[in-house]
């Protein structure tokens, strides 16, 4: 197995004879976090990221080359879920931290256990609606990694980078067009959301991309805050 750097930090390419897989060096060797595969590499150990799993590694492999950079970031993590992405960021910090809103009970006990293992991941139990109900503990950030699949998807990260992003920081984007309106065109509702976060909440767009075949109708907005 060849092993070799990619464009992001902390991201790695290995190259086997059969396939090329995405991997990030484990934090916590002999503990695979959702099933996914470790592989050990010159006396390391790396987890395989599944890009059907996770938005990040699927936009990365979707074409999306310039990302926003994970590495030592501030990243404001809404629909953070169980943890699954937010486990392989956590690989990638050095220093850095991730505050991880979700406002399901259920999931968010899972999320807990990891960041028990991992004292880079903050867990917030909260409705990233509300941000009062969480802007106690978090400080400005870098990034806003949002992933919540709802229709109001672009005033809940509008308030967000409002209280949260600095200047100059950037937004990552998941949008998932059967969560806003099944009737319509995908294609017609992503640029409705791109036109809603420049026009009403100022923000640039830098690249845009769908994320299929890893998501079904879904597609990735990266914004700047000016
Ligand atoms: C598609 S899943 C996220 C998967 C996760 N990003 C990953 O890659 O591992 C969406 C998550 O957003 C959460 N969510 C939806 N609306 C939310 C809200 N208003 N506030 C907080 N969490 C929300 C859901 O409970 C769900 O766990």
């Amino acid at each position: 197995m060849i092993l070799s750097k990619t464009s992001i930090n902390g991201l790695f390419q290995v190259k086997s004879d059969t396939k090329t897989r995405l991997v990030t060096r484990n934090k916590v060797p002999g503990i695979s976090v959702y099933g996914e595969q470790l592989l050990s590499i010159n006396g390391e150990e790396y987890r395989v990221w599944d890009p059907y799993r996770s938005k990040y590694v699927a936009a990365f492999l979707s074409g999306m080359k310039k990302l926003p950079q994970i590495q030592d970031k501030k990243i404001l993590y809404l629909g953070v879920s169980t943890g699954t992405t937010a486990s392989h960021f956590s690989d990638m910090l050095n220093t850095g931290i991730i505050y991880g809103i979700e406002f399901s009970p259920k999931v968010m006990r899972k999320f807990f256990r990891l960041a028990e293992q991992r004292s880079n991941l903050v867990p917030i139990l909260a409705d990233a609606r509300k941000t009062e109900e969480y802007s106690s503990y978090v400080f400005e950030v870098d990034l806003i990694y949002q992933d919540v699949a709802q229709p109001d998807q672009a005033t809940i990260f509008g308030r967000n980078a409002h209280e949260f992003l600095k200047r100059g920081g950037h937004g990552f984007l998941a949008v998932k067009s059967q969560s806003i309106d099944v009737t319509v065109e995908p294609d017609e509702i992503f640029s409705k959301q791109m036109e809603e976060l420049e026009q009403e909440f100022g923000f640039e767009i830098q690249q845009y991309h769908s994320i299929d075949p890893f998501e079904k109708k879904h597609a990735v907005i990266i914004i700047k805050k000016p």
